[in-house]
């Protein structure tokens, strides 16, 4: 059966995901993927054909719910606690300290982990910082996570996860965060709710600034799948963003001197961070 997708029209398709979302389909790899959830669409709004599918996509969607839902379907959300853990343990066994040290007492330290995908990262956070203890007896700390896709971010807000997700998490530290359900783990109580979790494009510039200024940005695993034009414009955006002296991390198979040249980097045992 041929799909209402055709191969000229995945052209359009996906220079409109670009464009809104940074996000490259490429048509090898993801063709067959948005065909079918084009079809699947289309059928449940009621229509025959890709001109008035995507017509209602840029016209008649006042409320962004079809947009919401495209982009759920395009993104790339793998993640799990602990991933990359050199990085927690240089900023969050270290370079806190020195942010704790430098910052006026009565201010919060604010991080934020753009994007947070199902939310193992800004818990990975979490619960670094209450496994380290002292700053977060002496410091109000505020983790919010951002992500495009609205699923994983309600997701994120249930906090319920798989053996998988849970695989790298310590097993002392697992046993004192979550308990164990019939079906993988949930994070205890007294973690549920410690991340702000909002829905939110890197691209849509007042989303981002309506976050506030941050100390830390984690921007892991996103990147990779923009061009660098985009790259570059997310990676002003952080700057933007946080206080002087803030830092950003990024995943290990990114590297900042390689999108912009404002940051100073700065390595932390085997891990790369970048400094306002
Ligand atoms: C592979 S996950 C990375 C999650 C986590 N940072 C990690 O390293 O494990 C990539 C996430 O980027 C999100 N994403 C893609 N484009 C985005 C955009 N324009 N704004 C916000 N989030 C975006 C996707 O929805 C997806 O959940």
């Amino acid at each position: 059966m041929a799909y209402l997708l055709s191969k000229e029209n995945f052209l359009k398709m996906s220079e409109f995901v670009y464009r809104k979302s940074g996000i490259y389909l490429e048509e090898e790899k993801h063709y067959e993927k948005l065909a079918k959830y084009v079809d699947a669409r289309a059928e449940a709004l009621g229509v025959d054909n890709f001109r008035k599918y995507f017509f209602n996509l840029r016209f008649e969607d006042k409320e962004g719910d079809e947009f919401q839902k495209l982009m759920n379907g395009v993104t790339v959300n793998e993640t799990y606690f602990y991933i990359e853990k050199d990085q927690f343990e240089a900023l969050l066994n270290k370079k806190i300290h020195e942010l704790h040290a430098t910052l006026p007492a009565s201010k919060t330290l604010r991080i934020l982990s753009s994007p947070c995908s199902t939310g193992e990262e800004p818990y990975s956070m979490i619960l670094h910082i209450v496994e380290e203890g002292k700053v977060v007896e002496e410091r109000d700390i505020e983790v919010v996570g951002i992500d495009i896709d609205s699923s994983v971010i309600e997701k994120a807000k249930r906090a319920k996860y798989s053996e998988r997700s849970i695989h790298a998490i310590p097993k002392d530290v697992l046993s004192r965060w979550f308990k164990k359900k019939s079906l993988g783990y949930e994070l205890g109580e007294e973690l549920q709710g410690s991340v702000d979790f909002q829905v939110a494009n890197v691209f849509d510039k007042t989303q981002m600034r309506n976050l506030g200024k941050f100390d830390v940005i984690f921007s892991r695993n996103m990147l990779i799948y923009f061009d660098d034009a985009s790259r570059k414009e997310v990676a002003m955006t952080f700057y933007d963003m946080l206080n002087p002296g803030g830092y950003v991390l990024l995943g290990h198979a990114e590297y900042m001197s390689r999108i912009v040249s404002v940051f100073k980097a700065k390595k932390i045992d085997n891990t790369l961070i970048y400094q306002k």
